[in-house]
Protein backbone atom coordinates (compact mmCIF):
# COMPACT_ATOMS: atom_id res chain seq x y z
CA UNK A 1 0.00 0.00 0.00
CA UNK A 2 1.42 3.40 -0.72
CA UNK A 3 1.89 6.74 1.36
CA UNK A 4 -0.83 8.35 -0.50
CA UNK A 5 -4.25 7.01 0.27
CA UNK A 6 -6.74 9.10 0.06
CA UNK A 7 -9.03 9.45 3.17
CA UNK A 8 -12.83 8.60 2.23
CA UNK A 9 -13.22 6.81 -0.76
CA UNK A 10 -11.79 3.50 0.03
CA UNK A 11 -12.88 3.52 3.50
CA UNK A 12 -16.15 4.48 2.41
CA UNK A 13 -16.46 1.56 -0.44
CA UNK A 14 -15.42 -0.87 2.40
CA UNK A 15 -18.28 0.24 4.93
CA UNK A 16 -20.46 0.81 2.39
CA UNK A 17 -19.90 -3.11 1.44
CA UNK A 18 -19.95 -4.50 5.14
CA UNK A 19 -22.50 -7.33 5.44
CA UNK A 20 -23.25 -6.98 2.18
CA UNK A 21 -21.06 -8.65 -0.06
CA UNK A 22 -17.15 -8.80 -0.19
CA UNK A 23 -16.24 -5.79 -1.43
CA UNK A 24 -15.65 -3.07 -4.23
CA UNK A 25 -11.95 -2.54 -4.80
CA UNK A 26 -9.80 -0.36 -7.24
CA UNK A 27 -8.75 -1.84 -10.70
CA UNK A 28 -5.57 -3.45 -10.49
CA UNK A 29 -4.08 -3.81 -13.74
CA UNK A 30 -2.06 -7.35 -14.25
CA UNK A 31 -1.20 -6.72 -18.16
CA UNK A 32 3.08 -7.67 -17.77
CA UNK A 33 4.07 -5.11 -20.95
CA UNK A 34 7.57 -4.56 -20.83
CA UNK A 35 8.57 -0.71 -20.63
CA UNK A 36 11.32 1.62 -19.11
CA UNK A 37 11.30 5.17 -18.21
CA UNK A 38 14.11 7.51 -19.01
CA UNK A 39 16.26 7.91 -15.70
CA UNK A 40 15.81 10.64 -13.15
CA UNK A 41 11.77 9.86 -14.01
CA UNK A 42 11.10 8.64 -10.38
CA UNK A 43 10.70 11.90 -8.86
CA UNK A 44 8.48 13.39 -11.17
CA UNK A 45 6.64 10.42 -10.85
CA UNK A 46 6.29 11.03 -7.16
CA UNK A 47 5.27 14.20 -8.05
CA UNK A 48 2.56 13.47 -10.56
CA UNK A 49 1.13 10.81 -8.05
CA UNK A 50 1.40 13.10 -5.25
CA UNK A 51 -0.18 16.53 -6.93
CA UNK A 52 -3.27 13.78 -8.14
CA UNK A 53 -3.50 12.18 -4.83
CA UNK A 54 -4.25 16.40 -3.52
CA UNK A 55 -6.66 16.33 -7.01
CA UNK A 56 -9.08 13.61 -4.97
CA UNK A 57 -7.29 10.44 -7.26
CA UNK A 58 -7.50 7.47 -5.08
CA UNK A 59 -4.73 5.25 -5.39
CA UNK A 60 -5.64 2.72 -2.40
CA UNK A 61 -5.08 -0.86 -3.89
CA UNK A 62 -3.01 0.51 -7.45
CA UNK A 63 0.54 -1.08 -7.80
CA UNK A 64 2.85 1.56 -8.44
CA UNK A 65 3.78 -0.59 -11.83
CA UNK A 66 0.04 -0.20 -12.80
CA UNK A 67 0.37 3.37 -12.25
CA UNK A 68 3.54 3.89 -13.90
CA UNK A 69 2.16 1.99 -17.12
CA UNK A 70 -0.56 4.65 -17.15
CA UNK A 71 1.99 7.46 -17.08
CA UNK A 72 4.16 6.09 -19.46
CA UNK A 73 1.73 5.08 -22.09
CA UNK A 74 -0.34 8.85 -21.84
CA UNK A 75 2.82 10.45 -22.59
CA UNK A 76 3.36 8.43 -25.60
CA UNK A 77 -0.06 8.81 -26.73
CA UNK A 78 0.03 12.91 -26.28
CA UNK A 79 3.15 12.89 -27.12
CA UNK A 80 5.06 14.78 -24.26
CA UNK A 81 8.57 13.97 -24.16
CA UNK A 82 8.80 13.28 -20.54
CA UNK A 83 7.64 12.89 -17.03
CA UNK A 84 8.47 16.22 -16.11
CA UNK A 85 6.84 17.89 -19.10
CA UNK A 86 3.65 15.41 -18.49
CA UNK A 87 3.70 16.68 -14.81
CA UNK A 88 3.60 20.22 -16.03
CA UNK A 89 0.76 19.62 -18.69
CA UNK A 90 -0.97 18.04 -16.03
CA UNK A 91 -1.02 20.52 -13.77
CA UNK A 92 -2.69 23.03 -15.82
CA UNK A 93 -5.87 20.67 -17.20
CA UNK A 94 -8.16 19.83 -15.05
CA UNK A 95 -9.52 17.45 -18.03
CA UNK A 96 -6.61 15.56 -17.82
CA UNK A 97 -6.81 15.14 -14.28
CA UNK A 98 -10.27 13.89 -15.03
CA UNK A 99 -8.66 11.46 -17.44
CA UNK A 100 -6.24 10.43 -15.17
CA UNK A 101 -9.15 9.67 -12.92
CA UNK A 102 -11.02 7.51 -14.61
CA UNK A 103 -8.34 5.46 -15.43
CA UNK A 104 -7.72 3.75 -12.34
CA UNK A 105 -10.91 4.43 -10.02
CA UNK A 106 -14.80 3.35 -11.29
CA UNK A 107 -13.72 -0.23 -11.82
CA UNK A 108 -15.33 -2.77 -9.43
CA UNK A 109 -12.84 -5.75 -9.32
CA UNK A 110 -13.90 -8.70 -10.71
CA UNK A 111 -14.28 -11.80 -8.18
CA UNK A 112 -11.24 -13.39 -9.44
CA UNK A 113 -9.20 -10.28 -8.34
CA UNK A 114 -10.58 -9.83 -4.65
CA UNK A 115 -8.53 -11.68 -2.23
CA UNK A 116 -10.10 -13.74 0.70
CA UNK A 117 -12.91 -15.35 -1.19
CA UNK A 118 -12.94 -18.60 -1.23
CA UNK A 119 -11.97 -20.85 -5.07
CA UNK A 120 -14.89 -22.91 -5.03
CA UNK A 121 -16.90 -19.50 -5.22
CA UNK A 122 -14.92 -17.39 -7.97
CA UNK A 123 -14.94 -21.00 -9.67
CA UNK A 124 -18.69 -21.19 -9.46
CA UNK A 125 -18.89 -17.77 -10.49
CA UNK A 126 -16.80 -16.84 -13.32
CA UNK A 127 -16.18 -19.80 -14.73
CA UNK A 128 -19.63 -21.37 -14.98
CA UNK A 129 -20.80 -18.53 -17.75
CA UNK A 130 -23.61 -20.55 -18.69
CA UNK A 131 -24.96 -20.99 -15.30
CA UNK A 132 -24.68 -17.31 -14.59
CA UNK A 133 -26.04 -17.00 -17.71
CA UNK A 134 -28.73 -19.09 -16.90
CA UNK A 135 -29.65 -17.11 -13.17
CA UNK A 136 -30.13 -13.92 -15.07
CA UNK A 137 -32.43 -15.96 -17.73
CA UNK A 138 -34.57 -17.14 -14.62
CA UNK A 139 -34.16 -13.61 -12.82
CA UNK A 140 -35.60 -11.97 -16.41
CA UNK A 141 -38.26 -14.41 -16.66
CA UNK A 142 -39.48 -13.73 -12.99
CA UNK A 143 -39.89 -9.85 -13.77
CA UNK A 144 -36.44 -8.76 -13.12
CA UNK A 145 -34.25 -7.23 -15.67
CA UNK A 146 -30.78 -6.96 -14.77
CA UNK A 147 -28.89 -5.96 -18.06
CA UNK A 148 -28.53 -2.14 -16.63
CA UNK A 149 -26.22 -3.36 -13.92
CA UNK A 150 -22.52 -4.01 -14.14
CA UNK A 151 -21.53 -7.37 -14.39
CA UNK A 152 -18.76 -7.74 -12.27
CA UNK A 153 -21.38 -5.73 -9.34
CA UNK A 154 -23.86 -8.54 -10.13
CA UNK A 155 -21.34 -11.09 -9.45
CA UNK A 156 -20.82 -9.28 -5.83
CA UNK A 157 -24.94 -9.23 -5.12
CA UNK A 158 -25.28 -12.96 -5.98
CA UNK A 159 -22.08 -14.07 -3.95
CA UNK A 160 -23.41 -12.02 -1.21
CA UNK A 161 -26.73 -14.49 -1.45
CA UNK A 162 -24.83 -17.47 -1.82
CA UNK A 163 -22.61 -16.67 1.50
CA UNK A 164 -26.07 -15.47 3.24
CA UNK A 165 -27.54 -18.51 2.53
CA UNK A 166 -24.58 -20.49 3.61
CA UNK A 167 -24.78 -22.69 0.33
CA UNK A 168 -21.18 -23.51 -1.42
CA UNK A 169 -21.69 -22.91 -5.20
CA UNK A 170 -23.94 -21.09 -8.01
CA UNK A 171 -26.09 -24.32 -8.67
CA UNK A 172 -26.90 -24.71 -5.62
CA UNK A 173 -28.26 -21.23 -5.52
CA UNK A 174 -29.90 -21.46 -9.05
CA UNK A 175 -32.13 -24.87 -7.50
CA UNK A 176 -32.98 -22.78 -4.39
CA UNK A 177 -34.50 -19.67 -7.09
CA UNK A 178 -36.01 -21.79 -8.94
CA UNK A 179 -38.09 -23.49 -5.81
CA UNK A 180 -37.96 -20.31 -3.40
CA UNK A 181 -39.30 -17.39 -5.89
CA UNK A 182 -39.53 -15.30 -3.11
CA UNK A 183 -35.54 -15.30 -3.32
CA UNK A 184 -36.29 -12.86 -6.11
CA UNK A 185 -37.32 -10.40 -3.69
CA UNK A 186 -34.35 -10.74 -1.39
CA UNK A 187 -31.76 -10.58 -4.38
CA UNK A 188 -33.47 -7.07 -5.17
CA UNK A 189 -32.85 -6.06 -1.69
CA UNK A 190 -29.76 -6.99 -1.67
CA UNK A 191 -29.08 -4.73 -4.89
CA UNK A 192 -30.45 -1.94 -3.50
CA UNK A 193 -27.61 -0.94 -2.03
CA UNK A 194 -28.59 1.86 0.40
CA UNK A 195 -25.55 3.40 2.62
CA UNK A 196 -25.60 6.90 2.64
CA UNK A 197 -24.93 8.88 5.42
CA UNK A 198 -25.20 13.52 6.48
CA UNK A 199 -22.39 15.39 4.72
CA UNK A 200 -21.09 11.91 3.00
CA UNK A 201 -17.63 13.23 1.68
CA UNK A 202 -16.75 16.51 2.96
CA UNK A 203 -15.72 18.37 -0.20
CA UNK A 204 -19.29 17.90 -1.97
CA UNK A 205 -20.48 19.96 1.27
CA UNK A 206 -17.48 22.89 1.37
CA UNK A 207 -18.03 23.68 -2.04
CA UNK A 208 -21.66 23.93 -1.86
CA UNK A 209 -21.91 26.25 0.97
CA UNK A 210 -18.48 28.27 0.24
CA UNK A 211 -18.98 28.27 -3.96
CA UNK A 212 -22.58 27.00 -5.09
CA UNK A 213 -25.16 28.60 -2.91
CA UNK A 214 -24.02 32.18 -2.77
CA UNK A 215 -22.87 31.75 -6.32
CA UNK A 216 -26.78 30.87 -7.06
CA UNK A 217 -27.93 33.78 -4.63
CA UNK A 218 -25.85 36.18 -6.78
CA UNK A 219 -27.20 34.97 -10.08
CA UNK A 220 -30.48 36.16 -9.21
CA UNK A 221 -29.00 39.42 -8.58
CA UNK A 222 -26.97 39.41 -11.86
CA UNK A 223 -30.20 38.56 -14.00
CA UNK A 224 -34.13 39.53 -13.87
CA UNK A 225 -35.21 40.76 -10.23
CA UNK A 226 -38.00 38.11 -10.20
CA UNK A 227 -35.45 35.75 -9.98
CA UNK A 228 -34.86 36.48 -6.21
CA UNK A 229 -38.07 34.98 -4.94
CA UNK A 230 -37.45 32.08 -7.09
CA UNK A 231 -36.46 28.93 -5.67
CA UNK A 232 -32.98 27.38 -6.15
CA UNK A 233 -34.15 24.02 -7.35
CA UNK A 234 -31.56 21.15 -6.62
CA UNK A 235 -32.49 17.39 -7.93
CA UNK A 236 -30.51 14.46 -5.63
CA UNK A 237 -31.22 11.22 -7.06
CA UNK A 238 -30.49 8.39 -5.94
CA UNK A 239 -31.11 10.10 -2.35
CA UNK A 240 -31.67 7.06 -0.32
CA UNK A 241 -32.86 7.38 3.06
CA UNK A 242 -33.18 11.06 2.86
CA UNK A 243 -29.36 12.20 4.63
CA UNK A 244 -28.14 13.49 1.09
CA UNK A 245 -30.89 15.89 -0.15
CA UNK A 246 -31.75 17.28 4.15
CA UNK A 247 -27.41 17.99 3.78
CA UNK A 248 -28.58 19.93 1.19
CA UNK A 249 -31.35 21.76 3.06
CA UNK A 250 -29.61 22.14 6.64
CA UNK A 251 -26.67 23.82 4.21
CA UNK A 252 -29.09 26.28 2.55
CA UNK A 253 -30.72 26.90 6.04
CA UNK A 254 -27.71 27.43 7.67
CA UNK A 255 -26.51 30.48 4.54
CA UNK A 256 -29.88 31.80 5.07
CA UNK A 257 -29.68 32.60 8.58
CA UNK A 258 -26.60 34.32 8.09
CA UNK A 259 -28.26 36.62 5.59
CA UNK A 260 -25.71 35.04 2.66
CA UNK A 261 -28.42 33.23 0.96
CA UNK A 262 -32.18 34.92 0.02
CA UNK A 263 -34.10 32.64 -2.43
CA UNK A 264 -35.78 29.90 -1.30
CA UNK A 265 -34.92 26.11 -1.70
CA UNK A 266 -36.77 23.39 -3.63
CA UNK A 267 -35.30 19.97 -3.71
CA UNK A 268 -36.82 17.00 -5.55
CA UNK A 269 -35.67 13.51 -4.43
CA UNK A 270 -35.39 10.41 -5.87
CA UNK A 271 -35.26 7.08 -5.25
CA UNK A 272 -36.34 3.33 -6.42
CA UNK A 273 -36.34 2.01 -2.83
CA UNK A 274 -39.72 2.02 -1.59
CA UNK A 275 -38.61 1.52 2.03
CA UNK A 276 -36.00 3.98 1.54
CA UNK A 277 -38.11 6.87 0.42
CA UNK A 278 -40.56 6.22 2.91
CA UNK A 279 -37.65 6.37 6.22
CA UNK A 280 -36.73 9.33 4.14
CA UNK A 281 -40.37 11.07 4.56
CA UNK A 282 -40.71 10.18 8.26
CA UNK A 283 -37.00 11.76 8.90
CA UNK A 284 -36.33 10.25 12.16
CA UNK A 285 -32.40 9.10 12.40
CA UNK A 286 -30.81 7.26 15.39
CA UNK A 287 -27.74 8.71 17.03
CA UNK A 288 -25.72 7.09 15.34
CA UNK A 289 -26.75 8.66 12.57
CA UNK A 290 -26.39 12.24 13.71
CA UNK A 291 -22.95 12.19 16.03
CA UNK A 292 -20.71 13.19 13.44
CA UNK A 293 -22.21 16.36 12.68
CA UNK A 294 -20.88 19.56 13.33
CA UNK A 295 -22.77 20.31 16.75
CA UNK A 296 -24.11 23.46 14.83
CA UNK A 297 -26.11 21.67 12.58
CA UNK A 298 -27.58 18.91 16.12
CA UNK A 299 -28.76 21.95 18.33
CA UNK A 300 -30.26 23.56 15.44
CA UNK A 301 -32.30 21.05 13.09
CA UNK A 302 -32.78 17.83 15.62
CA UNK A 303 -34.74 17.30 18.46
CA UNK A 304 -35.40 13.75 20.34
CA UNK A 305 -38.35 12.57 19.29
CA UNK A 306 -38.80 9.20 20.85
CA UNK A 307 -37.13 5.68 21.35
CA UNK A 308 -36.56 3.19 18.53
CA UNK A 309 -39.58 0.03 19.16
CA UNK A 310 -37.47 -2.51 18.68
CA UNK A 311 -33.57 -1.25 19.29
CA UNK A 312 -34.51 1.26 21.78
CA UNK A 313 -32.09 3.30 20.51
CA UNK A 314 -33.21 7.09 20.73
CA UNK A 315 -34.05 9.07 17.29
CA UNK A 316 -33.63 12.38 16.31
CA UNK A 317 -36.67 14.56 14.07
CA UNK A 318 -35.51 16.88 11.64
CA UNK A 319 -37.35 20.09 12.20
CA UNK A 320 -39.48 21.15 10.18
CA UNK A 321 -37.72 23.92 8.25
CA UNK A 322 -35.41 21.72 6.93
CA UNK A 323 -38.35 18.80 5.88
CA UNK A 324 -39.94 21.24 4.04
CA UNK A 325 -37.32 21.75 1.56
CA UNK A 326 -37.75 18.61 0.51
CA UNK A 327 -40.05 16.52 -2.09
CA UNK A 328 -39.62 12.95 -1.87
CA UNK A 329 -40.77 10.56 -4.76
CA UNK A 330 -40.11 6.29 -5.55
CA UNK A 331 -38.74 6.98 -9.04
CA UNK A 332 -36.78 4.86 -11.34
CA UNK A 333 -33.57 6.70 -12.59
CA UNK A 334 -33.78 4.44 -16.19
CA UNK A 335 -37.05 6.87 -16.93
CA UNK A 336 -37.05 10.27 -18.23
CA UNK A 337 -36.98 12.96 -15.42
CA UNK A 338 -38.52 15.47 -17.56
CA UNK A 339 -41.99 15.68 -15.39
CA UNK A 340 -39.45 17.06 -12.34
CA UNK A 341 -38.63 20.30 -14.13
CA UNK A 342 -35.50 22.08 -14.90
CA UNK A 343 -32.83 22.10 -12.25
CA UNK A 344 -29.85 24.64 -10.78
CA UNK A 345 -27.78 21.70 -9.64
CA UNK A 346 -28.09 17.87 -9.21
CA UNK A 347 -26.60 15.70 -7.16
CA UNK A 348 -26.60 11.64 -8.82
CA UNK A 349 -23.61 10.44 -6.70
CA UNK A 350 -22.90 6.93 -5.85
CA UNK A 351 -25.32 5.30 -8.14
CA UNK A 352 -23.37 5.22 -11.58
CA UNK A 353 -20.81 2.76 -10.15
CA UNK A 354 -23.07 0.17 -10.52
CA UNK A 355 -24.98 0.59 -13.17
CA UNK A 356 -23.68 -0.70 -16.92
CA UNK A 357 -22.04 1.68 -19.15
CA UNK A 358 -24.16 2.01 -21.94
CA UNK A 359 -27.37 2.42 -19.13
CA UNK A 360 -24.43 5.06 -17.39
CA UNK A 361 -24.64 6.83 -20.40
CA UNK A 362 -28.35 7.15 -20.97
CA UNK A 363 -28.70 8.11 -17.05
CA UNK A 364 -26.50 11.16 -17.78
CA UNK A 365 -27.98 12.12 -20.85
CA UNK A 366 -31.56 12.09 -18.73
CA UNK A 367 -29.89 14.15 -15.88
CA UNK A 368 -28.44 16.56 -18.17
CA UNK A 369 -31.90 17.58 -19.74
CA UNK A 370 -33.29 18.96 -16.85
CA UNK A 371 -29.90 20.83 -16.03
CA UNK A 372 -30.40 24.64 -16.27
CA UNK A 373 -28.32 26.27 -18.91
CA UNK A 374 -24.94 26.70 -17.07
CA UNK A 375 -26.51 24.30 -14.44
CA UNK A 376 -23.93 21.98 -11.93
CA UNK A 377 -23.67 18.42 -11.68
CA UNK A 378 -22.13 16.75 -8.60
CA UNK A 379 -21.27 12.76 -8.98
CA UNK A 380 -19.87 10.96 -6.59
CA UNK A 381 -16.11 10.90 -5.01
CA UNK A 382 -15.08 7.40 -7.00
CA UNK A 383 -17.26 7.80 -10.31
CA UNK A 384 -15.96 9.53 -13.08
CA UNK A 385 -17.37 11.39 -16.38
CA UNK A 386 -16.14 10.78 -19.95
CA UNK A 387 -15.82 14.32 -21.33
CA UNK A 388 -15.09 12.91 -24.43
CA UNK A 389 -18.79 11.37 -24.73
CA UNK A 390 -19.49 15.41 -25.73
CA UNK A 391 -22.27 15.48 -22.98
CA UNK A 392 -21.73 19.37 -22.87
CA UNK A 393 -19.92 19.63 -19.77
CA UNK A 394 -17.14 20.77 -18.49
CA UNK A 395 -15.15 20.17 -15.21
CA UNK A 396 -16.09 23.30 -12.10
CA UNK A 397 -14.14 21.48 -9.22
CA UNK A 398 -12.36 18.73 -9.15
CA UNK A 399 -12.17 18.21 -5.67
CA UNK A 400 -16.02 17.82 -5.16
CA UNK A 401 -16.39 15.98 -8.58
CA UNK A 402 -18.97 19.23 -9.27
CA UNK A 403 -19.26 19.72 -13.60
CA UNK A 404 -21.20 22.42 -15.17
CA UNK A 405 -23.25 22.70 -18.18
CA UNK A 406 -21.62 24.98 -21.16
CA UNK A 407 -23.80 27.26 -21.86
CA UNK A 408 -24.40 28.06 -25.27
C1 LIG B 1 -25.37 4.21 -2.32
S1 LIG B 1 -26.97 4.90 -2.39
C2 LIG B 1 -26.56 6.55 -2.79
C3 LIG B 1 -27.25 7.54 -1.90
C4 LIG B 1 -26.69 8.96 -1.94
N1 LIG B 1 -26.71 9.51 -3.26
C5 LIG B 1 -25.29 9.01 -1.38
O1 LIG B 1 -24.34 9.11 -2.16
O2 LIG B 1 -25.13 8.93 -0.16
C6 LIG B 1 -27.56 4.19 -3.90
C7 LIG B 1 -29.08 4.26 -4.04
O3 LIG B 1 -29.41 3.98 -5.42
C8 LIG B 1 -30.73 3.49 -5.40
N2 LIG B 1 -31.03 2.93 -6.72
C9 LIG B 1 -30.56 1.77 -7.28
N3 LIG B 1 -31.06 1.62 -8.53
C10 LIG B 1 -31.87 2.71 -8.76
C11 LIG B 1 -32.66 3.16 -9.87
N4 LIG B 1 -32.72 2.44 -11.00
N5 LIG B 1 -33.35 4.33 -9.75
C12 LIG B 1 -33.29 5.07 -8.61
N6 LIG B 1 -32.56 4.70 -7.53
C13 LIG B 1 -31.84 3.55 -7.60
C14 LIG B 1 -30.73 2.51 -4.25
O4 LIG B 1 -32.02 2.23 -3.81
C15 LIG B 1 -29.88 3.26 -3.22
O5 LIG B 1 -30.69 3.94 -2.30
Amino acid sequence: MNNHQHPNTQNELSKMEKDQSYGIFRHIDEMNLFFSFPKNSSWHLQQIKQFLTEQGVCFEKVRDRYFQKRVYRRIKWLEKKDCEKYYSFLRKSEEEINWFKGTISDHILAISEVKNIPKAFQKSLENDRNNFNLLLVLFKSAGLDLDNYREHYLQHRVLNRISKLKMSNLSAYISYVKTHPEEIHNFVGSLAINTTKFFRNKSVWVYLESQLFPFLNIQSQNETKSLTNKSIRILSAPCSSGEEPYSIAMIHEKLCSKGIVHRPLEIVALDIDIDAINKAQTAFYGRSSINHLDPYYTSQFFHFESLHPKTKEKLFGLSSEITRKVKFFNYNLFESLERFGKFDVIFCRNFLIYISKEREFDVLKHLISVLNPGGFLNIGKSETIDLSLDFGLKIKDIASNTFQTLKL
